[in-house]
């Protein structure tokens, strides 16, 4: 029998459900290195509760949210409103989502720059790597929910792409189409993957990834000459990195609630497949790949995309491979990071002030 938490109730509690209590509490004492104690130091967190964050609005908007062409745009419409505070659970979703991607892509780069991804914590870079892809598919698949003009081409364009794939392209495209061309079909598909395989698939890669993170730990910095001691070395889980936590929580949560106030969700004009937008406009963090596919065609476009997330992907291993053949791997990555992070964000605004 595990032992009770703190007797009486909790002996009972303890009887109830044989818990190894011991386990938790020995976890939940875990010491953490000291530079976990700087915000940006611990930007997992943040994707983390705003993954929280979005299913439980995402739940909320399910009760009123049509799937299908002809009522999908309408029941967006309603949500927006008419449904009490429809409009407020649509915009913090919203947010939340943007929010999010921020979140990865600069806990990303945290992790990119402190080379975090050393021997031995490879595998969990790469299960970083399938994360942010699913973030970005969250995104997309959201956005084609809406229905509206904007949305319904982003989605052509995006399956489009994804024909262009060598090989499995074709293949790809009409699964994501659930069929030939996109419609009734696609959009239950846009729906099943947003609400049911993204968030399965999602849970299970953040439990790896945490898991990893637990074996391994966090990595350690390196100090320059003498070591400080223990006590400015480690500080504990609980309580303090968890109140660190809770506390950008609730930070996270006003921001949100104040862009929901003064930015709220809105809505374009209703789909229409028989008229082609003048510009279509993905979500903002498509826009480079958009922009790539303006400056060249879409076989080299979706090549380079390969190309360079094949790159991230295995960026570890070509990290490792450069570290035998050379001893200024930190400036090589430094120049890397700072390259690939400009011409993401040049790509970015560029679209973004094209039309
Ligand atoms: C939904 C997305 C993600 C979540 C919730 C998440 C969560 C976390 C958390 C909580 C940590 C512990 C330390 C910290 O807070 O920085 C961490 C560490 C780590 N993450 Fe992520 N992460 C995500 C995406 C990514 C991505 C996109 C990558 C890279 C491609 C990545 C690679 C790593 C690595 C290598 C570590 C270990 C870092 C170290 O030992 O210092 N993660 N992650």
């Amino acid at each position: 029998m595990s032992a009770s938490p703190n007797g009486g109730l909790g002996q009972r509690f303890a009887e109830l459900f044989p818990f190894d209590w011991e386990t938790i509490r020995h976890a939940g004492a875990e010491p953490v290195p000291f530079h976990l104690k700087k915000w940006w130091f611990c930007l997992g967190g943040t994707p983390m509760y705003l993954f929280i964050v979005q299913v439980a609005t995402g739940i909320m908007l399910t009760f009123y949210y049509v799937p299908s062409p002809d009522h999908a745009y309408a029941s967006v419409d309603a949500i927006t409103t008419q449904i009490r505070f429809g409009w407020f659970i649509r915009s913090i979703h919203m947010w939340s989502s943007n929010f999010m991607i921020v979140a990865v892509i600069l806990h990303m780069l945290r992790v990119f720059f402190t080379r975090a991804y050393r021997q031995p914590r490879q595998l969990n870079w790469m299960v970083g790597f399938m994360l942010l892809g699913l973030t970005m598919t969250f995104g997309f698949t959201g956005y084609s929910l809406v229905y509206e003009q904007l949305s319904y081409w982003g989605a052509t364009v995006a399956t489009n792409l994804a024909n262009a794939v060598p090989v499995v392209g074709p293949l790809i495209a009409y699964f994501m189409r659930g069929g030939a061309e996109i419609g009734p079909q696609t959009l239950t598909r846009f729906y099943m993957l947003h609400i049911g395989v993204l968030p399965l698939l999602a849970f299970g890669l953040l439990s790896l990834h945490v898991l990893l993170i637990r074996m391994h730990g966090v990595t350690e910095l390196q100090f320059e000459g003498e070591e400080p001691p223990e006590e400015r070395r480690f500080f504990r889980f609980w309580p303090e990195h968890v109140t660190t936590e809770l506390m950008i929580g609730v930070l996270l949560m006003y921001l949100l609630t104040i862009l929901a106030l003064i930015f709220p969700a809105s809505l374009g004009a209703p789909a229409d497949p028989t008229v082609t937008p003048a510009h279509i406009k993905p979500e903002w963090y498509f826009y480079w790949d958009f922009r790539l596919l303006q400056l060249t065609s879409l076989k080299v476009s979706v090549l380079l995309t390969g190309l360079l997330g094949g790159i991230a992907f295995f960026w570890p291993f070509i990290d490792g491979w450069l570290e035998r053949r050379s001893k200024n791997v930190d400036l090589i990555v430094v120049v890397v990071g700072v390259v690939a992070f400009l011409g993401f964000l040049g790509l970015t605004i560029w679209e973004a002030v094209a039309y």
